[in-house]
């Protein structure tokens, strides 16, 4: 079936579009409501908003992309978010996600078959004092490394440490 964009969130998006100039700045607090219902922004979701706030699908397609904080396939029960910034990187975030790759047999951007680990490579998460960082769901993980790492993904296998989705 066709997605549709429902009419509670057309009546919440007019009131987000009446808080700006023009209506085409709502964009990204409208794809983070859609995000936030759905745990992603489908293609149908944005070629829906592209046509409700009047803007190419382009546009709306290339903000989604360029911000790695859209989603645009359903995540894993965890959300494996790594810190690429330049902290993180100098601290050994190339070799945690190298680790997660190969643990997991996933890429960036990938989810595993079993749904439980979507991993992700980000822009700086605020705790560069404590590099290198991972967000797993709402949770910072600080100053990993290898072994802290094993110990983690072992736990979230098991349902302990984070709250899956
Ligand atoms: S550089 Fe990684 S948290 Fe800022």
């Amino acid at each position: 079936m066709a997605f549709k964009l429902t009419e509670e969130f057309k009546a919440r998006a007019e009131k987000v579009c009446a808080k700006y100039p023009r209506r085409d700045a709502a964009l990204i607090p409208l794809l983070q409501e859609l995000q936030a219902e759905a745990g992603y922004v489908a293609e149908e979701g944005m070629d829906e908003l592209a046509a409700f706030l009047g803007l190419p699908y382009a546009r709306v397609k290339a903000v989604v992309t360029f911000y790695t904080m859209f989603n645009r396939e359903p995540l894993g029960k965890y959300h494996l978010q790594v810190c690429r910034n330049i902290s993180c990187h100098m601290a050994g975030a190339p070799g945690l996600l190298n680790r997660l790759r190969e643990k997991l047999g996933i890429e960036e951007g990938e989810t595993t078959r079993d749904g439980m680990f979507t991993l992700s490579a980000v822009e700086c998460l605020g705790a560069c004092g404590a590099a290198p960082v991972m967000q797993v769901n709402e949770e910072y993980f600080e100053k990993l490394d290898e072994a802290k790492l094993d110990a983690l993904l072992e736990d979230l296998r098991h349902g302990r440490r984070v709250a899956g989705r």
